[in-house]
């Protein structure tokens, strides 16, 4: 590891000044005679062979791809990989790069977990930047970063962060938990310089009954601000460590870190270090904050996504909290795909494997071993622990204005580094090469992965599997994070169990007697064999209209005229990978269909060639003339968000240029894909714009917030929607959907077919949003004089406050005449002054208003599930056939 001599103030700490203005320099030199402030007068030098913050290489500009987010404002490293789309910053470096810049990891590539934008705060304003502390405490008080620095004993201990979904793409290959994949790079150290909560806490004197210490943040989110609570017993012990910083590794901290102070708690989940801090509150439960609650657990491993969603009471148990980090490993060299040509007695060489190791709860690693043969012997590594480096400071040495906090602590707060040298014929002799680490408690990593519905804290044995191939060993390991070619991706491809116990690669019996864990709908068939390589998905052939999902290739030809999203989903699909909108957008009883379409398996070459695909046209610089595309997700800015009621919004998104139409055919509608702050999920719904298909430059959307409760979440989407702010940009694509209007009763069901039906009349039922459809159409009607269709529009919602576009329909109502009839009926309304119907959309209204099918006439549905089910079951008692519905 990286080390050298760290210059360290020895003598009487002469000023006290707080250290944002300017920020220091990184303490990685040695002052010179000539450093004005450091005559030998006023001060006495050691060196002592330290770990050295590394010097600050911090970029200076804002990267083009976060310009357009709400932290335009911060500078990041390009070298840190996303792991949830652009914004919000959830990101870890390159593991060799991590593991090859040593103990301290440099501010700019330390692990990011942001869960929404990063709070904008100048270098100017970062000592008047105020946190409270309230609650059970006999003197609350608001302090500044200041008073911290000027007021309370001043300490700096190296602490190792590392985020509770470290590893969690092994989790998520085994089965997609509700978080995203994270490598194994999700860990970082730095020397951290604050005080001690405990001190700070000493001076709020806590009451008997505090049992907690709540923490908020000041970045706000869809579920309000960022928060969390620990044990108030820890916060006030001092062995604990736990600390309020404002510096990293000598250097004030970056944005994206907490800038200006933060939470540090050592030993347990990064979680609990709450950044940006504004408030800290003593309790005497644990804290209420949507994040503590719905964040950073291990339910057991029984509970599915499904079962998590529906029973809230699986959240507030208390025991599934997590608060100190598992004993956990992993391996940096061999690094993943290392490649080295297969030795002989006369070429071999001795290798050193090497990785990092942590515990939590301050407990030391006592050990790591590794096993060439499965697990049935192990070899004891080398550990190293820099950490302890630091205890053999002398008492008065300071740093940074701090003197060191852990020369006397008995703990062990961060990672440590193993090693040990093999020759490489032994490792190309065997399968695989497994790490297992141990602490002080004998806690030690588990074979078997424990899966649970956040897949947090994942601490299996770290495998490496030795691959042979044309006289090369190649190493791989479990997961990679740009692609999908770790050994747990491919075995899962070939599909291997990757739970039998063995890694995918049990006895046959032990596979077929092991517990299918995926609850996940099977959408293969396993009599379809092919390997499908790239030129035949994109071959335009016709009768065929093959597409990709999750590496599976489907023909969906024979599903154009059933499919109810219209045939054009179809179509705009093929020859593409539409995984994450196909799953985003179907329903179990869907995916279950999806075998009869499923005709074999993508190549791997295929795979990567899908990955980056050939450019074949030259991209034109020309301004398209119509914003949706069938077969890409475009950009739309948000400009404008009014807000109708307490709940109901029209969003308005400006196009590429002012005269851009957006191309939505009346009845049709467009996808919307934004991504869920909290779950970092791709959120993917299909909406139908208010807007006029003829407005140029812009749509309007209308949208409901479903807000949570204690009860329920809440709806993803519209809340997630909720919060964006404005020059947010999200993608659009379409148009989707199985109904066009044509205009003048002419309408077009499916686009497979290229036949119109003539109507006279449509039947349009709907409840809450489902109105937004059924508006473009009745407009279109009522818009064009010469249109004789006659329209009844029966609108069911719950209370007069929740019917949408109502002053609309009424116009359209009136400017209608005769071939317009709007009936509302209201299902929980307690205002006597409503007087129009009250009810359900039930039997009685649409017997009477609808009634008997009859030719030339069409029902158009659209609302909540339910109604839907009750729709088409009193209209098929009616007489009406599916080819006369239409359910939107
Ligand atoms: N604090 C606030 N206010 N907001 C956040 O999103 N993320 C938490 C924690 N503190 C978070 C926060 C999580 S989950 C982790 S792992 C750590 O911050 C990550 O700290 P880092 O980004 O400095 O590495």
């Amino acid at each position: 590891m990286k080390t050298s001599a760290l210059a360290i103030r020895t003598a009487e700490q002469s000023e006290n000044e707080p250290m944002y203005l300017p920020p220091s320099p990184p303490a990685s030199h040695k002052p010179s005679d000539s450093d004005d402030s450091d005559s030998a007068s006023e001060r006495s030098e050691e060196t002592y062979d330290l770990p050295v913050p590394p010097p600050s290489t911090y970029p200076m500009e804002v990267l083009e791809l976060d310009k357009n987010t709400p932290d335009a404002h911060v500078v990041r490293d390009p070298r840190l990989i996303r792991l949830t789309g652009v914004h919000p910053f959830n990101t870890e470096a390159p593991l060799s790069a991590l593991y090859d810049s040593g103990f301290l990891t440099p501010q700019e590539l330390f692990y990011v977990r942001n869960h929404g934008p990063v709070p904008k705060v100048e270098d100017s304003e970062s000592l008047d930047w105020t946190f409270t502390i309230d609650g059970l405490v006999d003197n609350p008080v608001t302090l500044s970063v200041r008073d911290l620095q000027t007021e309370f004993r001043q300490v700096t201990i190296p602490i190792t962060l590392v985020c509770a979904g470290n590893r969690r793409k092994e989790q998520n290959t085994v089965r997609k938990s509700n978080g995203f994949s994270w490598g194994s790079a999700g860990v970082s150290t730095a020397l951290w310089t604050g005080v001690l909560l405990s001190d700070v806490l000493e001076r709020v004197r806590p009451k008997r009954k505090g049992r907690y210490m709540c923490m908020e943040g000041a970045d706000k989110l869809p579920n309000g601000y960022y928060g969390t609570s620990v044990k108030l017993a820890w916060a006030k012990n001092p062995e604990k460590g736990m600390l309020l910083a404002w510096a990293m590794n000598g250097e004030p901290l970056q944005p994206d870190h907490g800038k200006p102070l933060r939470v540090v708690i050592p030993g347990q989940i990064g979680g609990r270090s709450v950044k940006w801090l504004k408030k800290l509150t003593i309790t005497a439960a644990p804290s209420d904050n949507w994040y503590h609650i719905y964040d950073n657990r291990v339910l057991p491993t029984m509970v599915t996504p499904a079962m998590a969603k529906e029973d809230p009471t699986w959240w507030t148990d208390e025991r599934y909290a997590i608060y100190d980090l598992s004993v956990n490993a992993a391996c940096a060299y061999p690094a993943h795909k290392e490649e080295h040509p297969a030795v002989t007695p006369e070429t071999d060489f001795t290798y050193k494997v090497q990785g990092y190791a942590y515990g939590g709860g301050g407990r030391r690693i006592t050990r790591v071993e590794i096993s060439l043969d499965k697990g049935t012997t192990w070899r004891l590594t080398d550990i190293t622990y820099p950490e302890d480096r630091y205890r053999s400071l002398p008492d008065d040495a300071t740093y940074n204005n701090s003197t060191f906090d852990v020369a006397d602590r008995e703990t062990s707060f961060c990672w440590s580094f193993w090693s040990l040298s093999i020759p490489m014929s032994e490792l190309q002799a065997a399968e695989d090469v497994l790490v297992r680490a141990q602490d002080e408690a004998m806690n030690i990593m588990p074979r078997d992965m424990y899966w649970s519905v956040l897949g947090m804290m994942n601490n299996p044995w770290f495998r490496i599997e030795v691959v042979h191939e044309g006289g090369k060993v190649r190493f791989e390991h479990p997961t990679a994070l740009k692609t999908e070619d770790g050994w747990m991706e491919r075995a899962k491809r070939e599909g291997r169990n990757l739970v039998d116990g063995y890694w995918g690669k049990g006895p046959a019996a032990a596979s077929a007697a092991a517990v299918e864990v995926q609850d996940e709908v099977k959408m293969t068939n396993p009599a379809s064999t092919r390997v499908v390589e790239y030129e035949e998905l994109v071959a335009e052939r016709e009768g065929s209209y093959l597409f990709v999902v999750n590496g599976e290739v489907y023909d969906g030809a024979s599903y154009l005229e059933g499919h109810p999203g219209g045939a054009q989903s179809i179509i705009s699909a093929a020859g593409q990978d539409v995984s994450e909108e196909f799953l985003a957008i179907h329903s179990e009883s869907a995916k279950a269909m999806m075998p009869t379409y499923h005709i074999g398996t993508l190549s791997p070459a295929a795979r990567r060639t899908l990955a980056s695909p050939p450019t074949t046209t030259a991209i034109s610089t020309a301004l398209r003339p119509v914003f949706l595309d069938p077969k890409r997700w475009i950009n739309a800015t948000l400009t404008t968000k009014r807000v109708v009621s307490s709940d109901t919004r029209i969003f308005t998104f400006t196009l590429e240029h002012p005269d851009q139409l957006v191309g939505l055919p009346i009845g049709q509608h467009l996808m919307i894909k934004i991504q869920d702050e909290n779950t970092k999920e791709t959120i993917i719904r299909a909406y139908t714009p208010i807007s006029c298909s003829s407005r140029k430059g812009e749509i309007d959307l209308l949208i409901k917030v479903y807000f949570g409760n204690e009860r329920w979440k809440g709806g993803k989407m519209t809340q997630a929607m909720d919060v964006l702010g404005m020059g947010h940009r999200v993608q659009f694509k379409g148009p989707i959907g199985k109904l066009v209007y044509k205009g003048r009763g002419e309408v077009n069901l499916s686009t497979a077919s290229p036949s119109n039906v003539k109507i006279r009349r449509f039947n349009m039922i709907c409840g809450g949003t489902g109105i937004t459809p059924i508006f473009q159409v009745l407009r279109a009607v009522v818009q064009d004089a010469e249109d004789a269709t006659e329209c009844v529009v029966l609108y069911g919602n719950r209370k007069r406050g929740d019917i949408l576009c109502g002053k609309e329909l009424e116009e359209l109502e009136r400017l209608g005449g005769s071939k317009v009839k709007l009936i509302h009926t209201l299902s929980r309304e307690t205002d006597p002054t409503w007087k129009g119907r009250r009810g359900r959309v039930d039997n009685v209204l649409i017997e009477a208003e609808v009634g008997e099918r009859r030719e030339g006439e069409l029902v158009l549905v659209c609302g909540p599930e339910e109604m839907e089910k009750d729709v088409r079951r009193i209209c098929t008692e009616l007489g009406w056939g599916e080819g006369d519905m239409c359910f939107f």
